[in-house]
């Protein structure tokens, strides 16, 4: 399926493939920039999500502004955002296996557009979709792993951060570790680049 981005978006839109289609209010596709080096992937939309058909702009996605904006990240400029599902699981409820199932195409569509190199996956629902089956994410945040040429790192739910503020350090240690990363691949002459 070689769709372009507005194909992708329009098609995403009228999704019907599971039941979370009957009570939301928008899908939420993504956010950011389509060519971004490092992609965000999240749980699933909550309240101000569905309403707004934004990922990520309620409380917790306040916070995650502000963590990555300490490390020159920004939703609008050189990221992209994305949910493991695109539409919201009534009363927060955590996405059932069959409806992550349904709409991890979508995902992977995204993915293969923007060709990310580095995914990093906010919170335990993400990691064990994405990452790993049996991630302990208290555990094993902040490690990256490589899976077909892309770095993976999970990190803390910055919901989860809300209600346990003492894990902010370790979270934000990841973000540092991630920054780092990134500041790496850039240091590398990309093909085709002379170093003089
Ligand atoms: N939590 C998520 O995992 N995703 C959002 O978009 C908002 C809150």
């Amino acid at each position: 399926m070689n769709m372009t981005w507005e194909e992708l978006e329009s098609t995403c839109g009228q999704c019907r493939k599971c039941g979370l289609c009957e009570t939301r209010t928008n899908v939420v596709f993504g956010v950011g920039n389509r060519s971004a080096d490092v992609m965000f992937i999240g749980e699933g939309p909550g309240e101000n999500e569905d309403l707004q058909g934004e990922p990520f702009v309620g409380r917790a996605g306040q916070l995650l502004d502000k963590m990555l904006a300490a490390v020159d990240l920004d939703r609008h400029t050189n990221i992209y955002i994305a949910n493991i599902v695109k539409c919201r699981p009534p009363k927060n409820r955590d996405p059932e296996p069959g409806e992550q199932d349904a709409c991890l195409p979508w995902l992977r569509s995204q993915v293969a557009l923007v060709r990310p190199k580095i995914i990093v996956c906010l919170g335990r629902v993400a990691a064990m979709k994405l990452l790993k089956p049996d991630i302990k994410i208290t555990r094993e945040h902040g490690e990256f792993y490589e899976r077909n040429g892309v770095l993976m790192m999970a990190t803390l739910h910055p919901a989860a951060l809300l209600r346990n503020p003492n894990n902010k350090p370790a979270a934000f240690e990841d973000f540092l570790k991630l920054r780092k990363r990134l500041d790496e691949l850039h240091l590398a002459p990309a093909p085709g680049d002379f170093p003089f």
